[in-house]
């Protein structure tokens, strides 16, 4: 062999081990995560049923297996921050908290695991979490190695207390790690927030070669104005971040509110449609003990759900603005067909009247009719030609969401 087809085969090589290796979130993942809901609550002595501890996760992963999440894609149960002991063990390890998890994170990934469901867990490229706890800098390695060992399935990697020099590269390091330990763990990053936050340009290509999923905004909280604001970036595409994802690696807006305290039906019915029309992963945040069951449903609802799911994997974007409703599309199997989401962001007045030519709304395809089918229910709203028009109504705050397919 000349020596410098053994180079190129020895960068390839090494290029191939630093890239996603793991075969995970071909779709968008989907779960329930416990920070928006349950923040940093580490007082079980006052508030055992609501502080970060294994019957929380335990309590969560038997609703999620037995109410119907489980079928409808809802696989991971995944711990956020405050978890942690405050200091590492005798061998440099991680410990959780030996209070709030006294039979330790093995005994409650297997708990999880006996349900049918995967288990995720939380850290920091950083010294330290957000919420000051251990983090993970200067112990890659040990700690890939600490979370497959314990059966752990995601690992949420954010990105507090590090300088600036050492963040891409912590966020590879982990990445690189993970992949060794040969366990398959979904690898969700907030890299390009982190670099967001700090002003400098997130660089999503780089992002999705090493993580299976990016953090691109914010936190989100259980309030109107958190979700509106998530959108309009989303609508922006800054960077054309809804161009690199795809499967394996998708864009993340964050955490779904859907049944907490704040949102009406209308903008409930908004997240879920677009999150899903955006690829997003699905990761619920609420007290699953004590949802209403019109949130239950709109979590559980089929249509909305495949649309999420779609194996073409394209991330929805806007196409064309009609008045102040942006009206976002998403190509969909069956081939040819097309996931539609009209949005109002008007936060007064009454429902708006939309009426579009079908020929706007998809690609110029192979068929002269199509058929419009409501995403919500799955009733057949019309059969139209291309040159017809569709008609909606849309909420203040609100979607109407439909699947255009070739007749
Ligand atoms: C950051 C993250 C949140 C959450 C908290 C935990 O703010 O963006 O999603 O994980 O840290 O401290």
């Amino acid at each position: 062999m000349e020596p410098s087809t053994l180079l190129l085969l020895l960068a390839v090589g090494t290029v191939a081990v630093v890239a996603l290796d793991n075969g995970l979130a071909r779709t968008p993942p989907m779960g329930w995560l416990s920070w928006e809901r349950f923040r940093c609550n580490t007082d079980c002595q006052h508030d055992p049923d609501n502080c970060i501890s294994e019957n929380l996760y335990m309590r969560m992963a038997d609703i999620i297996a037995a109410e119907g999440y489980k079928e409808a894609g809802y696989q991971y149960v995944c711990i956020d921050d405050c978890w942690l002991s405050k200091s590492r063990d005798s061998n440099g390890r991680l410990q959780p908290d030996p209070d709030r998890f006294p039979h330790g994170m093995k005994a409650l990934a297997d708990y999880i695991h006996s349900k049918g469901l995967k288990i995720g867990i939380y850290e920091d490229v950083g010294l330290m979490t957000c919420a000051k706890y251990p983090g993970s800098q200067g112990h890659y390695e040990m700690d890939a190695q600490t979370f497959a060992e314990w059966g752990i399935d995601l690992l949420k990697f954010d990105g507090c207390n590090i300088s600036p020099d050492a963040f891409s590269e912590g966020y590879r390091d982990m990445g690189f790690f993970l992949n060794r330990t040969g366990r398959p763990i979904l690898y969700s990053c907030e890299w390009a927030i982190g670099d967001i936050l700090h002003h400098r340009a997130a660089d999503y290509t780089a992002v999705l070669e090493v993580c299976n999923t990016c953090r691109n905004y914010d936190d989100i909280n259980d309030q109107w104005d958190s979700i509106a604001s998530v959108i309009n970036f989303y609508a922006k595409d800054i960077g054309n971040f809804s161009k690199i994802a795809g499967p394996g690696g998708w864009n993340d807006p964050d955490e779904m509110v859907i049944g907490d305290f704040s949102l009406s039906r209308d903008q409930e019915r908004t997240q879920m449609a677009l999150w899903s029309m955006w690829a997003a992963p699905l990761f619920v945040s609420v007290d699953l003990r004590n949802i209403r069951p019109e949130s239950k449903s709109l979590l559980l609802n089929k249509g909305v759900i495949a649309v999420s799911q779609d194996p073409l994997g394209v991330p929805g974007t806007v196409r064309m603005m009609v008045g102040q409703i942006s009206v976002w599309t998403r190509p969909i199997l069956p081939k040819g067909s097309t996931a539609v989401t009209m949005f109002n962001p008007a936060q007064g007045g009454g429902p708006t009247n939309v009426t579009i030519p079908v020929s706007k709304l998809v690609d110029s395809g192979p068929s002269l009719y199509y058929l419009v089918t409501d995403t919500f229910t799955g009733d057949k709203v019309a059969r139209l030609s291309l040159s017809q028009g569709l008609s909606v109504r849309v909420n203040p705050t609100g979607v109407a969401m439909v699947t255009i397919t070739p007749a």
